[in-house]
C-alpha cells in the first residue's frame, strides 16, 4: 500500500506557493508493535499554518520542520492497531499532517467520540469551536444584555463567536469582508447586524449599532476593523485578541489604533492561544454540544477535495475566498 505526504521544503516570503512543498510517495512498511496506523479523512487547513512555517522562534509552537510532513490538525479512523490503546475503527483527532497515513504511538492522537460526524469535529467539536468558546466566554466573560462586537465574522471562529453571543443574550455584531457573508449572519446565523468592512464606514456602522459602546469586541484580523472597535469601546469593556490575519504573510499592519483609548477607557486586552488549554476541550465541547443540540449553532465547511490541493487551498484563508471552516478531505469518512 502506498502513502502520500506532503512535506514543507522552504519557508515562504508572502502568500505559501506550490514551490514550498513537495509530494513524497513510499510504500508503507508494516506496523511496528506497539503502534497504532491511522488513515487519515479530513485535514483541518489553519491561518496559524502560516505561522508554522515562517522561521520565527519567539511564537507558541517552533517553526514546523523543513523536508518533514507538514504539521496539521485533522481526524482519522485507526485502520491497523499493534497496541492495547487504539481499537480498529476508533476516531481520532489531534496532530495528524498533511499525509494520508501515519503510525501513532499510544496517546498520540486522541479518540473521539463516534457520536457526532466528522463533519461536526471539523466544524464545531475542534479548534474552531474550542477557540471562540474559549475566548468569548473564559476571556471575553460576556454577560447577556452586552453588545459584542466580532471581526472574522463569518469565518469558523468568528460565526461561533457571534453564535454563542446571542446563545448567551448579547447584542452581536459581525464584520465580514463580502456582502454574501454578511447576509450569512444576519439572515441564517441570527446576528444582529453585519458590516462589510470593504463597502461600509465601520465607525458610523458600530456608533449606529451601539450608541452607547461595544462591551466585548473579539479580535480576528487586525487593520481597520480592528482600529473601529477599539474606538467604540464602551468603558472596561474587554477586547479578546484571537489573532491578526491581515499581517500573517508578512505585510507590516497598515494602521495601528491609539491605543491611548485602553487607558482613557479603562480595557481590558488580552491574548490567548488554544495549545495553552487543550485540556479544556473535553468542558468546552460539552457546553458547546448543548448549543448544538438546541439548534443554537451552526456552521458551514468549505471541503477542498484531495491531499494534493492542500497548499493551494490555504491561501483562500488569506484572500477571503473560503465559505466557513476550511478543511481538505483526503480520504472518505
Ligand atoms: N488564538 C488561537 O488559539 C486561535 C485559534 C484558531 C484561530 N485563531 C485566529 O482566528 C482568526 C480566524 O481564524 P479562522 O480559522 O476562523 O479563519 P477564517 O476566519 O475561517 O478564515 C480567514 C478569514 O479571514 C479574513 N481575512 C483574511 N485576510 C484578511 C484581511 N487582510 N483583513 C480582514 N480580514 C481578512 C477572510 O474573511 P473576509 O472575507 O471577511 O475578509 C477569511 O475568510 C485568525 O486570525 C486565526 O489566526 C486563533
Amino acid at each position: 500500500m502506498k502513502n502520500t505526504n506532503i512535506l514543507l521544503t522552504s519557508r515562504p516570503t508572502g502568500f505559501l506557493g506550490a514551490n514550498n512543498f513537495a509530494t513524497q510517495t513510499d510504500d508503507l512498511p508494516p506496523l511496528s508493535d506497539g503502534m497504532a496506523r491511522v488513515r487519515v479523512v479530513y485535514v483541518s487547513l489553519d491561518p496559524a499554518m502560516r505561522g508554522w512555517v515562517s522561521p520565527a522562534t519567539n511564537s507558541y509552537l517552533p517553526p514546523a520542520p523543513l523536508n518533514e510532513t507538514m504539521r496539521s490538525l485533522g481526524v482519522g479512523v485507526i485502520c491497523e492497531s499493534r497496541c492495547a490503546h487504539y481499537t480498529v475503527g476508533d476516531w481520532v483527532s489531534g496532530f495528524t499532517g498533511w499525509t494520508d497515513y501515519l503510525d501513532i504511538e499510544p496517546g498520540k492522537l486522541s479518540i473521539v467520540p463516534q457520536t457526532a460526524s466528522m463533519e461536526d469535529y471539523m466544524g464545531l467539536f475542534g479548534l474552531a469551536g474550542a477557540t471562540a468558546y474559549h475566548g468569548l466566554v473564559k476571556v471575553g466573560e460576556p454577560k447577556a444584555g452586552e453588545t459584542l462586537c466580532v471581526t472574522g465574522a463569518a469565518g469558523s471562529v468568528g460565526s461561533i463567536v457571534g453564535q454563542i453571543g446571542k446563545a448567551l443574550g448579547m447584542r452581536v455584531v459581525g464584520i465580514a469582508g463580502t456582502q454574501e457573508k454578511c447576509d450569512w449572519l444576519v439572515n441564517e446565523l441570527g446576528f444582529d447586524a453585519a458590516l462589510n468592512y470593504k463597502t461600509d464606514d465601520l465607525d458610523a456602522g458600530l456608533k449606529s449599532f451601539a450608541p452607547d459602546g461595544i462591551d466585548v469586541h473579539f479580535e480576528n484580523v487586525g487593520g481597520k476593523p480592528f482600529i473601529a472597535g477599539l474606538d467604540n469601546m464602551k468603558a472596561f469593556g474587554r477586547i479578546v485578541m484571537c489573532g491578526f490575519i491581515s499581517v500573517y504573510n508578512g505585510d507590516t499592519p497598515e494602521e495601528m489604533p491609539d491605543m491611548t483609548a485602553v487607558v482613557r477607557r479603562r480595557l481590558t486586552l488580552k491574548g490567548f492561544v488554544m495549545p495553552d488549554h487543550f485540556d479544556t476541550f473535553p468542558e468546552i465541547f460539552s457546553a458547546l454540544g448543548a448549543m448544538f443540540a438546541k439548534g443554537q449553532i451552526k456552521y458551514r465547511l468549505d471541503i477542498v477535495d484531495g491531499l494534493e490541493n492542500a497548499p493551494a487551498a490555504l491561501n483562500k484563508l488569506f484572500d477571503g475566498s473560503n465559505k466557513g471552516k476550511l478543511v481538505v478531505k483526503v480520504s472518505n469518512p
